[in-house]
């Protein structure tokens, strides 16, 4: 019988699943959940310096072949999260999580909250969030490769804990050949991708009506929509990046074949956002199951027999 167990970030994971940041992971409650569930491990909200209620509603929609949301960072603020990561910490050290930090002001808020956390006693993992799409008026910091640069300049420079990056869909060769020459330059642990594909737009056939009120109803999509782009994303920065760089696979993962394309792509875990969002905590035993046929009967014991070892056509 294979198994699942993963290796990631210098911890051990019994599996390579975890929620996507921004579903099922804003309360200590929700969060509680998922350490309790099925999942490997879990990554919380992305946090912002103060608690923000984000963006009015409806503002997450769920799609046939997906999702559209913008949420706005809605978030009970770092400290929220960094004192509740510290208890976990201290209470089950051996059950290593991911602790998402973002802006809303933009790249002096990235700086200080990286600093918050430096200086805090938590010395886990760490996601920089350089891709929320749906803050009115404010870029993707990943889209701007020399502020990306700069950005972690400033936070290596005093932040020595280990950390990694989320980074939005790239669509361009050149563009993974920047970011990827950009973050080999840096002891970064890890990336995660994708986000959302950023402000698409969904309209009711029925009303003739966008579906979410906030910017006009332009949100980041999720789900069956996005996979393509997804492995293309995971697959593009494994062939470019430091091999001590890990990647966590993220965007349109709905079944056991799913995540076994993202594993192949090079994926070390796994995120779901959308189909955890649809289905329930239930999504992460039903995606092992799969899995794990899959695995049986290609003959595989463990993921790192195939993992990045996806064919060619020669
Ligand atoms: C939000 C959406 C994102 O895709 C993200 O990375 C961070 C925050 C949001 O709208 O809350």
């Amino acid at each position: 019988m294979p198994n699942l167990t993963t290796h990631f970030c210098n911890a051990t994971f019994n599996n390579p699943l975890m929620n996507a940041s921004g579903v099922h992971c804003m309360t200590i409650e929700e969060i509680n959940q998922l350490a309790g569930s099925a999942a490997g491990s879990f990554v919380t909200k992305s946090a912002t310096k103060a608690a923000r209620i984000g963006n009015p509603e409806p503002r997450y929609i769920n799609l046939s072949l997906g999702s559209i949301n913008s949420m706005g960072l809605p978030n009970n603020g770092l400290s929220y999260y960094l004192e509740d990561a510290i208890n976990r910490q201290k209470n089950a050290p051996d059950k290593a999580f991911i602790l998402s930090v973002a802006s809303y002001e933009g790249y002096h808020e990235y700086v200080e909250n990286m600093k918050v956390i430096e200086e805090s006693e938590y010395t886990g993992l760490v996601e920089l969030n350089l891709s929320c799409p749906n803050v009115p008026g404010k870029p993707q910091m990943a889209y701007d490769f020399a502020d990306t640069k700069r950005l972690l300049t400033d936070i290596c420079a005093f932040y020595k804990k280990p950390f990694g990056v989320k980074l939005p869909p790239y669509f361009d060769l050149l563009h993974f050949d920047k970011m990827a020459e950009i973050l080999n330059q840096f002891p970064i642990k890890f990336i995660n991708s994708i986000n959302s594909i950023g402000n698409g737009l969904y309209i009711d056939p029925k009303t003739d009506t966008v579906v979410i009120k906030p910017k006009a109803g332009f949100g980041g999509i999720g789900g069956e929509y996005v996979k393509p782009t997804a492995l293309a994303n995971v697959r593009a920065f494994y062939t470019r990046l430091r091999s001590d760089i890990e990647i966590i696979g993220t965007g349109g993962i709905l079944s056991g074949q799913d995540a076994y394309e993202h594993l192949l792509c090079g994926a070390t875990m796994l995120q779901i956002g959308t189909q955890l969002e649809k289905e329930g905590l239930t999504v992460f035993t039903r995606i092992q199951t799969e899995l794990l046929k899959i695995m049986a009967e290609k003959g595989y014991q463990t993921i790192d027999e195939f993992r990045g070892k996806l064919k060619e056509i020669n």
